[in-house]
């Protein structure tokens, strides 16, 4: 945890760190603890919409197994409690998004949970790429390496090696769909999503332009989707040969 902080916290330029909210690193992990107490079959008709109104059924948006496509993300194989922390920040008004909105107000606490574990288990399809037409030359600069003429750090310091995520917080990027990225990347830099803690993407996007968001959304896309067995864990023992 501690390692954790440190390696993100020096990025972020310190003026950003004044004016935020006290980190919360520990909301993702502690609905990763829900997820993991939480039935998964109660998700299912949630999914499917069965016993509830049809037109809401996550697959009708997400897709069979949480695939997603254009600005709809993929969900299968992001970690649960991340899952669990945006239906909350949806739903607290965190994260603007009207069907997201009107879908998470409709949930319980629960209901969130049972539904992280189920995503959290589906198995990410390679099913994005480019279609921005950004430049995918600069978005692998600004993935590896970030580009601190415009105060961008590295997206992979903290979404992980292969952008697969870490833990519960960091998100997987890789293999998620363009359009999704970048609609993401552009909320953060309007305040219609405001719920990274410490403020730390409001800090990462405010300094891409519009092309620059193009470019690393479609790089991102063009990457294999995360592999949750060897998702960057900073607590995992080392093996034993
Ligand atoms: C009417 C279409 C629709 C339905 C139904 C829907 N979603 Fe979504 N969902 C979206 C869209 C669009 C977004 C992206 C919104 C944004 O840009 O913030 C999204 C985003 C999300 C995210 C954020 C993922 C991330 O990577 O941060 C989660 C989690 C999610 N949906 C879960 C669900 C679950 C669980 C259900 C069913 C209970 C559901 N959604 C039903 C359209 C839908
Ligand atoms: C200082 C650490 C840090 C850096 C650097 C960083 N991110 Fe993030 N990012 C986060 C955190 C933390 C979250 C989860 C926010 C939340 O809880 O909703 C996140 C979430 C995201 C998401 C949302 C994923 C989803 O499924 O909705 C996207 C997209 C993203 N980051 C893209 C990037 C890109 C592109 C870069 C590089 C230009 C980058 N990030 C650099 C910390 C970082």
């Amino acid at each position: 945890m501690i390692l954790r902080a440190a390696i993100c916290v020096a990025f972020v330029p310190l003026a950003s760190l004044a004016q935020d909210e006290p980190p919360d690193w520990s909301a993702a992990e502690t609905y990763a603890d829900a997820a993991a107490e939480a039935d998964p079959l109660i998700a299912i008709p949630l999914v499917e919409g069965e016993g509830t109104d049809g037109a809401w059924a996550c697959a009708s948006c997400h897709g069979e197994n949480g695939q997603g496509a254009g600005p709809i993300p993929a969900l299968a194989g992001l970690p649960a409690g991340y899952i669990v922390k945006q239906l909350h920040d949806y739903a607290a008004g965190a994260r603007l998004n009207d069907n997201m909105q009107y879908v998470a107000n409709r949930l319980d606490a629960t209901q969130m949970a049972a539904l992280g574990a189920y995503y959290a288990a589906q198995i990410r399809q390679p099913t994005a790429g480019a279609t921005l037409g950004g430049d995918l030359a600069r978005g692998r600069t600004l993935a590896l390496e970030g580009d601190w003429t415009v105060d961008v750090p590295s997206c992979f310091s903290c979404h992980g090696p292969s952008g697969w995520g870490v833990e519960q917080a960091f998100p997987p990027i890789a293999g998620q769909h363009a359009a999704y990225i970048d609609r993401q990347l552009s909320a953060w830099k309007s305040g219609d999503r405001a719920n990274s803690p410490l403020g730390l993407m409001h800090s990462v996007a405010k300094g891409l332009s519009a092309s620059d968001i193009k470019s690393v959304s479609d790089y991102l896309a063009e990457l294999p989707p995360p592999q949750p067995r060897d998702r960057v864990s900073l607590t995992r023992e080392p093996q034993d040969e």
